[in-house]
C-alpha cells in the first residue's frame, strides 16, 4: 500500500520530535506548537486514547486529577475512575482522612447510596420531621436501624406527616420481615444491572436496601437513580478498573520528617502499609523538586519495602532527574516544573521549562529506563493533551477539573456569578494546612516569609465532570483521527510538529468575530 503519510515537501517542514525538538533553540510549549495532520483511515469514534501508566494502572482515558486540596478528594476520585481517568487524592489532611476517602473510592458502587440517613425505632416521626426540615432533605423515606446498624425496618415516606409527629418510628415502620432487601454479595459485577431487575420485577417499589450477611445495612439503591443511571447512554466512557472490579483510586503521600530532618521511615510507610490495605493503586510523591535527595530517598524506601506497588514521583523537566527517579524505584515519573495554571514557580525562583520541551527531554530518558511519563500542568484544553501525548503516556490536570462540582470546596456567588476556589499547594494557604514540605519548607516556616509559588484563585463552577470528561475524551480522539492514529503508540510514532508564530497562534483560536455561543 502507498505510503500516504510521507513526502518529501511535508517532511521538509512538519518534523518528528527528535529533528524537531534538537532543531530548536527555544524551550516551546503547548500554544507554541501545532501537530501536522496526515492520511488518515480511521474515524475519531474508532479511535482509543487507553493508556498504560503501569502494568496494573490501565486507563481508558489517559487523564488523572491533580493530587491538589482544591481538585482531588474521594467525589473527583470516583467520577475521573468511572469517566475512565483516575484521581490522586491530596494529601493536605490527616493519614486517617486520607484511607477513608481512599475507601470511599474503592467501596464506591455507582448508584449506590452507601451512607444512607438512618433513622432509630425510639424516635418520634415528629423528630423526623425536624430533622427534614433543618437539613433540607429532599427524600422522606429512611432505613430504621438498631444500635449495631442491623436494619428493623423501613420508615416509608407516606407516614412521615405532622399529623403522626407524636407516633414512634417503631410504630410507623414497615417490619424488617416486609422489606425486599439484597445482600451485598449478591450484586455480582455490575450492581447497577442487579438493582435495574430488582425494581422491574418488584412493581411498585422504589428503594432496594442492600445488606451484609449479618442484615447491617450497606446501602440503599433508589429507582430514581437508576433510571437516570441508565438514561445516562450519552457518555460513552468505559470506568478506569482494579483486577477486583474496583474503581481505581491514587494517592498522593507526604513525607513526614522527624526534628533532625530525616524522614520518618517508620510513618511513611505505616501509612504506605495502610493505604495499600485500602486498595490504593498507586502513591505519588509530588514534590516541586523531584530531582532531589529527599524525594529520591522516599521513593527507594517504599520500592524497597512494596515491590510491586506502582510509585509516582516528580516533578522534573530534565532526563537525568527522569533517570534518578526511575533508579529510585518510580515507575511512573511527572513531568512539569511551573506550567501550572496557579504556579509562579518561574517568576518567584526563574525555574521550569516550557512544557512541550520538558517532555520530549523527559520521555528520550523514559523511554531508557522503562518508565512512564504524566504530563503535569498547563493544560488549558483538549488540544494540550493531544500534544502533550505525543510525548506522555498521560497528563495531569488541575485547573480544568478545579471548577467542576465534584471538586472540593464551597460554590462561592460573587456578582451573581458562582465559582470554586482553586489554590496553588504552594500558595501560603495551602502549605498552611500542609503542603508546605512540597516546597522546601517546613510547616512552622509558613507563619514566617517564605516565598509562595503558587496563587490563590476562583475557577467559574463549571459542568459536572463526566460532561468535561467527555469533552476532552473527544477532542482527544478527534486529534488522533487527524492524524491517522488509532491508538497512543501510533500518535506517539507518527506525531509531526511545526513552530507557530505569534499570528499563527492569533488564527488558532476564534477571530474576528463576535462570539455568541462557545463551543460546548
Ligand atoms: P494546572 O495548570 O492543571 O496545573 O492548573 C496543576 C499542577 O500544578 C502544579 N502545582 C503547582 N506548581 N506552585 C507550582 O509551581 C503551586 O503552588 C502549585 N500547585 C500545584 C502541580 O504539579 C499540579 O498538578
Amino acid at each position: 500500500m502507498a505510503d500516504f503519510a510521507s513526502n518529501p515537501v511535508d517532511d521538509a517542514f512538519y518534523k518528528p520530535a527528535d529533528s524537531f525538538f534538537k532543531g530548536s533553540s527555544s524551550a516551546l510549549t503547548y500554544d507554541d506548537v501545532t501537530l501536522a495532520t496526515l492520511f488518515t483511515d480511521v474515524l475519531p469514534k474508532d479511535t482509543d486514547p487507553a493508556t498504560t501508566l503501569a502494568p496494573s494502572i490501565h486507563l481508558p482515558l489517559p487523564i488523572v486529577s491533580a493530587d491538589m486540596d482544591t481538585v482531588t478528594e474521594a467525589n473527583m476520585a470516583i467520577a475521573m475512575a468511572r469517566c475512565g481517568g483516575m484521581g490522586l487524592i491530596h494529601c493536605n489532611m490527616t493519614e486517617k482522612q486520607q484511607l477513608s476517602e481512599v475507601s470511599r473510592v474503592k467501596n464506591n458502587v455507582h448508584g449506590l447510596i452507601q451512607d444512607p440517613i438512618r433513622v432509630h425505632p425510639e424516635q418520634t416521626i415528629g423528630e423526623i420531621l425536624e430533622l427534614i426540615e433543618t437539613k433540607q432533605f429532599s427524600f422522606r423515606t429512611f432505613p430504621v436501624v438498631d444500635p449495631k446498624g442491623r436494619l428493623i425496618g423501613l420508615l416509608p415516606g407516606h407516614v412521615v406527616r405532622p399529623r403522626y409527629a407524636a407516633r414512634s418510628v417503631a410504630e410507623a415502620m414497615t417490619p424488617r420481615n416486609q422489606i425486599e432487601t439484597i445482600r451485598e454479595a449478591d450484586l455480582g459485577r455490575d450492581p447497577i444491572d442487579a438493582a435495574d431487575r430488582f425494581f422491574s420485577e418488584n412493581i411498585g417499589l422504589h428503594k432496594l436496601l442492600v445488606v451484609s450477611g449479618d442484615d447491617t445495612l450497606r446501602g440503599l439503591f433508589t429507582i430514581s437513580d437508576i433510571e437516570r443511571i441508565r438514561q445516562e447512554k450519552r457518555s460513552n466512557l468505559k470506568p478506569a478498573r482494579d483486577s477486583q472490579f474496583r474503581l481505581l483510586c491514587g494517592v498522593g503521600v507526604s513525607v513526614v520528617r522527624k526534628t533532625d530532618g530525616a524522614i520518618d521511615q517508620d510513618r511513611l510507610l505505616g501509612h504506605v502499609a495502610a493505604l495499600v490495605e485500602r486498595g490504593a493503586d498507586v502513591v505519588a510523591v509530588s514534590t516541586a523538586h523531584g530531582h532531589s535527595t529527599g524525594v529520591g530517598e522516599a521513593v527507594r524506601l517504599i520500592r524497597e519495602h512494596f515491590k510491586d506497588l506502582p510509585i509516582i514521583a516528580g516533578n522534573v523537566t530534565s532526563a537525568a532527574g527522569v533517570e534518578y527517579l526511575a533508579d529510585c524505584g518510580a515507575s511512573i515519573v511527572k513531568v512539569g516544573q511551573g506550567p501550572g495554571s496557579i504556579c509562579t514557580t518561574r517568576i518567584v525562583a526563574g525555574v521550569g521549562i516550557p512544557q512541550l520541551t520538558a517532555l520530549y527531554v523527559a520521555s528520550q530518558a523514559a523511554k531508557k529506563r522503562g518508565v512512564t511519563l504524566l504530563a503535569d500542568g498547563g493544560i488549558t484544553k483538549s488540544g494540550d493533551i493531544v500534544k502533550a501525548l505525543t510525548l506522555a503516556e498521560g497528563v495531569i490536570c488541575g485547573g480544568l477539573l478545579a471548577g467542576c462540582p465534584e471538586a472540593p470546596g464551597q460554590v462561592l456567588e460573587i456578582n451573581g456569578k458562582v465559582f470554586k476556589q482553586y489554590r496553588g499547594m504552594g500558595s501560603l494557604a495551602a502549605m498552611s494546612a500542609g503542603s508546605a514540605a512540597r516546597y522546601g519548607h517546613s510547616a512552622q516556616d509558613t507563619a514566617r516569609k517564605v516565598a509562595a509559588e503558587g496563587v490563590e484563585a476562583l475557577k467559574e463552577l463549571s459542568q459536572p465532570l463526566d460532561r468535561v470528561m467527555s469533552q476532552l475524551a473527544g477532542g482527544i480522539q478527534s486529534g488522533m483521527g487527524y492524524l491517522g492514529a488509532r491508538t497512543l503508540p501510533e500518535l506517539r510514532a507518527k506525531a509531526r510538529y511545526i513552530q507557530v508564530s505569534a499570528a499563527g497562534q492569533k488564527e488558532s483560536a476564534p477571530h474576528d468575530i463576535i462570539e455568541v455561543k462557545t463551543g460546548n
